[in-house]
């Protein structure tokens, strides 16, 4: 379902994080959700060795990778827009013991962080809103060969609909190239609860975040479509093994933007 794009988005996406904040920790502590099983530890392995590095966790939610960074020795910064979010990131950082700056903000626009200042920035299915304002501010955060690590919903998940064909789960891919605002109702699960938050993100293609990366200067150095890792995967994520679910890029920041 598309919708008008005439309203306050920014508003809209803290509202329904705020709301969702608590579901969204509920489903991200079950340890079998798609992120834990397939989305999680590609992005370990994207990040490698992060000990000593200072690290920008962009749209961090309920922290869990400002967290992992800050046990395996980074120095972490945490930005959410949602004050909810930020407050459950809080939270699991205390009872980790771990010292994290966490913020709120808007990880399109954020004035009082200095440029340069981070070796690492992750955007881990982050990207709600403006895609190219918010690798055009990853850069500007960096340093020159810093790493920016995105994950997100593969876009082929976002403009589809399951469907099965002898009994083999599938995707019916449509509207791919329509860059719209999407809307759903709470994706995570009516086990998690709050089935009617209303859920809203703007739509890119894959070849976006690729075309975004490249105008804002960045040399791509890894892609990855993980495949479920597990054995014995939950029957829930059965459909993880026709199609990929997430896609993960890292790139590098080069020194100059070429402006031609
Ligand atoms: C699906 S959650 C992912 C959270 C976390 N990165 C993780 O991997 O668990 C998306 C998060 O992005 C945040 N977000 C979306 N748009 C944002 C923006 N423009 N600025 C800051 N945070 C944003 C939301 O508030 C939410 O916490």
């Amino acid at each position: 379902m598309m919708v008008d794009q005439e309203f306050d988005f920014r508003g809209a996406v803290r509202q329904q994080w705020d709301a969702l904040a608590r579901v969204y920790q509920t489903y991200r502590s079950t340890g079998d959700s798609f992120n834990d099983l397939i989305e999680i530890p590609a992005m370990h392995s994207l990040l490698g060795d992060v000990k000593d590095l200072r690290v920008l966790d962009a749209g961090c939610g309920t922290g869990e990778l400002a967290c992992y960074c800050a046990a395996a020795g980074a120095n972490v910064t945490g930005v959410d827009i949602a004050e909810e979010m930020i407050t459950e990131a809080r939270d699991r950082a205390t009872r980790r013991n771990l010292d994290i700056r966490f913020l709120t903000g808007d990880i399109e626009n954020l004035p009082d962080l200095q440029s340069g200042q981070f070796d690492l920035v992750i955007v881990s299915v982050a990207i709600a809103g403006r895609l190219y304002e918010i690798v055009a501010e990853s850069r500007r955060l960096l340093r020159n060969g810093g790493a920016l690590c995105i994950s997100d919903v593969h876009p082929i998940v976002n403009c589809g609909q399951n469907e099965s064909r002898d009994g083999k789960p599938g995707i019916f891919v449509h509207d791919y190239f329509e860059r719209s605002l999407r809307k759903t109702v709470n994706p995570f699960g009516q086990s998690c609860g709050q089935e009617d938050v209303e859920f809203i993100w703007q739509y890119y293609t894959l070849g976006d975040y690729f075309d975004a990366l490249w105008k804002n200067g960045f040399v791509v150095e890894r892609y990855l479509e993980p495949e479920p890792m597990a054995e014995g995967m939950p029957k829930k994520l059965e459909r993880a093994k026709s199609y990929p679910i997430f896609f993960l890029v890292r790139s590098r920041k080069e020194g100059r933007l070429d402006e031609s």
